[in-house]
């Protein structure tokens, strides 16, 4: 049994990056190949055992809950042509997990959003997962998190390496060595330093594991950069609190494969990735984009 037994997935942000795609449609349901991209985070929970899910959503958001639930129509639809094959592939979102939605409101910040996880979350350690970013299911890193926090306490995030004149677009962190090569213990945090201020090249990518604690630091966390209640401001804090008190962050250097579907590019570069693997099309994909990029 897990010591790890809940997942919230922030889904309530506005996707501007996006946009047009995203004025009505979630960014989080646009698909990545044959699914849409916050399937693949419910999948990657579910395979480390925890299906408790909370989806902090907002409006235009129904169509994340219409898709984790069942369709009798479409199941009608289906059985009447003996179509029990893709009877089968609709249905695989609905049993993947119990999943709670609770309302953001207003697109306050990730920070705000991880907030209003507090009632469902309570008094327990709990993973935060961003809904567009994608780990590989072939290179797992929950169980490597969880581990790290039960040996450590506090909260443990995900870190990747980027080119130097990457890290400003995104949280980057300080760390100095822990256990092992991929093991470090975070010393502090900025959200999207300006170039040359950059403390590493060590991004923060969307798997969080965090202390209950977050909460009571969140809710005084006022708004940070681009007027947004700052996650990382409140993990920042989180670092400088014993970790009797449920403080301390440390951190997994992932290297496995990452897919960021987020902005146009890297979400297309996901799916031409993901599809070139996919055991269904990948044979045909691989055949048709070699002889196309070869034309
Ligand atoms: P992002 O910054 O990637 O999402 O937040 P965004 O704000 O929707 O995107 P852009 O920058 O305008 O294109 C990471 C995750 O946190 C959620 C988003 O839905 C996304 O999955 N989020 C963000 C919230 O749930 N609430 C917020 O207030 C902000």
């Amino acid at each position: 049994m897990n010591s790890v037994r809940k997942v919230v997935i922030p889904v309530a942000g506005l996707g501007t990056r996006f946009l047009p795609a995203s004025k009505a449609v979630p960014k989080e349901m646009l698909p990545v190949v044959d699914k849409p991209a916050v399937q693949y985070n419910v999948e990657e929970a579910a395979s480390v055992g925890i299906t408790d899910v909370l989806m902090v959503t907002g409006r235009n958001k129904e169509a994340i809950e219409n898709h984790f639930d069942a369709m009798p129509e479409l199941n009608a639809n289906l059985a009447a042509k003996g179509d029990e094959a893709r009877i089968a592939l609709a249905a695989e979102s609905e049993n993947l997990a119990q999943i709670h939605f609770v309302r953001q409101g207003e697109a306050l910040g990730l920070g705000h959003a991880v907030l209003c996880a507090k009632g469902h979350v309570g008094n327990e350690p709990f993973v935060v997962m961003l809904g567009d970013d994608l780990i590989d299911a072939r290179d797992p890193v929950l169980e490597q998190m969880i581990a790290i926090r039960e040996q450590h306490g506090g909260s443990v995030l995900c870190l990747m390496e980027v080119p130097q004149d990457q890290v400003y677009l995104y949280g980057c962190a300080a760390v100095e060595p822990a256990d092992s090569p991929d093991v470090v213990r975070v010393t502090g945090l900025v959200e999207k330093p300006p170039p040359g201020e950059e403390p590493s090249n060590l991004i923060v990518i969307g798997r969080y594991l965090l202390d209950p604690k977050v909460f009571e630091v969140l809710e005084r966390t006022e708004p940070g950069r681009g007027g947004e209640i700052q996650l990382t401001d409140a993990l920042h804090e989180l670092i400088d609190i014993d970790p009797q008190d449920g403080g301390g962050v440390h951190a997994v250097v992932f290297d496995g494969r990452r897919y960021d579907t987020g902005d146009k590019l890297s979400y297309l570069q996901a799916n031409v990735m993901l599809a070139l693997d996919n055991d269904e099309l990948g044979g045909s994909f691989r055949e048709w984009l070699k002889s196309y990029l070869s034309e």
